[in-house]
């Protein structure tokens, strides 16, 4: 469920404040509509439908999405084009994207993700931008230069892969 709705009679805007990380794409892409200093925050009713959507799609970890209020489909995206580790913080996908739970069952399936790498979200698998709050800074690759075999990488895990 989003944490809240903003609504014109074309188009609902919704946000969801436990993705949010406050990266401000929506902010800088569309001031008139997007203005954490304004209450509401979100104010579709200075753009259009187009220039919203545009400003919506911007938003990395899939904290702000849109429906039409006719019901009509959204613009089609593609399968997973982008998919990079931000510094000392998530790991953000773009492009439909499934993520299956440990079982094989589908958990989600989105077009934006920013998913935590640093172990500390409450809301994992996604970031929550706990990284900040913990300092996160991910550790260099170790060497696997030396290895001989799998064996002296680390011991069997296999259950955990599913
Ligand atoms: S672009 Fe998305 S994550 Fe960034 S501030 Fe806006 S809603 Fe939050
Ligand atoms: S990477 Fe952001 S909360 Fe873990």
């Amino acid at each position: 469920m989003p944490t809240r709705t903003y609504a014109t009679d074309d188009l609902v805007v919704e946000w969801y404040a436990e993705r949010c990380v406050h990266v401000a794409r929506c902010l800088n892409a569309l001031p008139e509509v997007f203005d954490t200093r304004k209450r509401p925050w979100i104010q579709p009713e200075h753009a259009s439908t187009e220039a919203i959507i545009d400003a919506v799609e911007q938003c990395p970890t899939g904290a702000l999405r849109y429906r039409h209020a006719d019901g009509r489909p959204p613009r089609p995206v593609s399968e997973t084009t982008v998919a990079f580790p931000v510094h000392n913080g998530p790991l953000v996908l773009r492009g439909r994207t499934q993520v299956l739970a440990q079982d094989g069952t589908t958990f989600t399936e989105e077009d934006r993700l920013a998913l935590c790498r640093c172990g500390n979200s409450g809301n994992q698998p996604f970031c929550d931008n706990a990284h900040r709050r913990v300092a996160f800074e991910a550790r260099p690759p170790t060497p696997a230069t030396a290895a001989e075999s799998p064996a002296e990488r680390c011991p069997p895990q296999d259950e955990a892969f599913g």
